[in-house]
């Protein structure tokens, strides 16, 4: 393949705005589509190439979002439909594309389809979600819902029957068995791509296919929150008609699953046979320790699950659903070698807002939890300026602000170029530049324990990645005739790598002496 005819995701780094968070222009301390648009500048300077912004649609906001009342409009907490289109123009006359958040495992209670299918037994859009007969103290079988230690079933006492949602009880599972489910979905898609957005993040994708004889699972599994589990053959149909559909329009829209299972292989059977997702976010290594053993497991683990089906990867360490690496890792250092090891790997890096800013989780005091699945401390506020309100509208934020708010914000980070802003903005540029860093091959060099070392090459161009996961001093050669190009801490770029990598220190090295 030449790099012509490469799409344009696999060598696109991604950058994830949770629109809440972002920034507020109109002064209620909700981020909105406004803010993201007056940012876009910024995001250029950064460097990414696309943006996904997690759900703006009409919502109760149970699940801040993900728990859709219209598909098809935006939330007048974000703006408006004219709103949106502003951005999306300008976000593509600035050469970004956008990706939105399509939901389809499950709507709010408050769609209209699921009022008209709770009124009654006999409604017409009963068969579009999952109903079960039986009796109030007995769940139809022993699946349990995210979020907490319940039964994903809740009895519906008017109609008699349980219906199934696997994340909160105002967010009732579609029935994809339902063939006018299927249409229905198609036609939001439709609705985002005659728009002109560049491709969907797909929520718990691997769900829309269920067992239709709802087995209970194994009781040593019934405490996993079901949809870590689901997987059913009838998903992978339905993914290649989703496929089909997307890219039956012009200009590359790229389908990106979120395939929430703690197996890799799991994972890459939902790129089928390069017809079903073109992307499935991976998450074991998000959970992998800072341990130079873990990471080179999971890293071999993917390699060997995606690289036989052509399958191309993706790499994430922070989004809206975890706390963030740099609060799991312990430090700002190894917040920085951690930048160098996902965008140095192969494959697509997504990075979640604010991780560019070293951001750690805010700390929530008991009052203002908000997230019934404890995220809260991940979504904090975005602070732009070092000001009071930190460049946000007048009133208190939806959340608390992250910890230095005001050292870290992006005015002060862009004002010192030793910052690790400035590292991001590096990484970026230099990843554009250097085909070897998009698209090139993969190969692991020797290093010693606790350091793991990587070549990417692709035709002429070749870098040298290293990681020292250790508190320690590493030596290791490598190869000869190398030159530091990036260092996690900025020290010594520029100069002959001399065999040394710093404790959680991780380098770009590149040949050109
Ligand atoms: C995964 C999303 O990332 C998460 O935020 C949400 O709560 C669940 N799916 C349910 O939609
Ligand atoms: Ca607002």
């Amino acid at each position: 393949m030449t790099h012509a005819d490469t799409p344009w995701w696999k060598s696109a780094v991604v950058y994830q705005i949770y629109p809440r968070s972002f920034c507020d222009t109109n002064g209620d301390g909700v981020g909105d589509l406004e803010g993201i648009r007056r940012h876009l500048d910024h995001l250029v300077w950064l460097g990414v190439d696309a943006i996904w912004i997690s759900p703006f649609f009409r919502s109760p906001m149970k699940d801040y979002g993900y728990d859709v009342s219209d598909y098809c409009d935006v939330d007048p907490l974000f703006g408006t439909l004219a709103d949106f289109d502003r951005l999306l123009g300008d976000a593509h006359a600035r050469g970004l594309r956008v990706l939105i958040d399509w939901v389809p495992n499950h709507t709010s209670d408050e769609h209209p389809w699921f009022v008209e299918a709770r009124s009654s037994r006999s409604s017409s859009k009963r068969s579009w979600y999952v109903w079960r007969d039986g009796t109030p103290d007995r769940p139809p079988n022993n699946w349990r819902a995210a979020f907490s230690a319940d039964p994903a079933w809740t009895w519906d006492a008017k109609t008699q029957q349980w219906y199934l949602h696997l994340f909160l009880p105002e967010q009732p599972d579609l029935d994809w068995d339902e063939p006018a489910v299927e249409a229905a979905m198609h036609e939001t898609l439709r609705f985002w791509l005659a728009r002109g957005v560049d491709g969907f993040r797909m929520d718990v994708v691997h769900c829309i296919g269920k067992d239709p004889a709802l087995p209970s699972v194994a009781a040593e599994r019934a405490r996993i929150p079901y949809c870590a589990l689901n997987e059913h053959e009838s998903t992978h149909e339905r993914l290649r008609r989703i496929r089909e559909l997307v890219d039956s329009w012009p200009g590359e829209r790229v389908m990106v699953g979120e395939v929430a299972v703690p197996w890799t292989d799991v994972v890459a059977r939902h790129y089928g046979e390069n017809d079903e997702l073109h992307l499935a976010f991976n998450f074991p290594p998000l959970f992998a320790p800072w341990e130079a053993a873990a990471w080179r497991e999971r890293i071999d683990q993917t390699r060997g699950a995606l690289d036989p089906r052509e399958a191309w990867p993706t790499w994430v360490l922070s989004n809206h659903d975890n706390r963030r690496h740099r609060t799991r890792y312990g430090s700002e250092a190894r917040a920085r070698a951690a930048a160098v090891l996902l965008l140095g790997l192969r494959g697509t890096p997504f990075l979640y807002a604010g991780e560019e800013l070293g951001l750690e989780d805010a700390v929530i005091p008991p009052a203002r939890v908000l997230d019934p699945g404890g995220r809260d401390g991940c979504r904090a506020p975005l602070p732009w300026e070092p000001t009071p309100g930190h460049g946000w509208g007048a009133r208190e934020p939806w959340l608390p602000w992250p910890p230095d708010a005001v050292q870290r914000s992006v005015a002060a980070l862009r004002a010192d170029p030793a910052s690790i802003l400035h590292l991001y903005r590096r990484l970026l540029a230099l990843r554009r530049s250097s085909p070897a860093l998009r698209l090139g091959e993969f190969r692991w060099l020797d290093a010693p324990a606790g350091v793991l070392a990587w070549e990417r090459r692709c035709a002429g161009d070749r870098c040298v990645v290293a990681v020292n996961f250790s508190d320690t001093d590493a030596h290791a050669v490598l190869t000869t005739g190398l030159r530091v190009e990036i260092a996690s801490d900025g020290l010594g770029e520029g100069a002959p790598y001399a065999g040394r990598i710093g404790p959680d220190q991780a380098l770009v090295l590149r040949t050109g002496l």
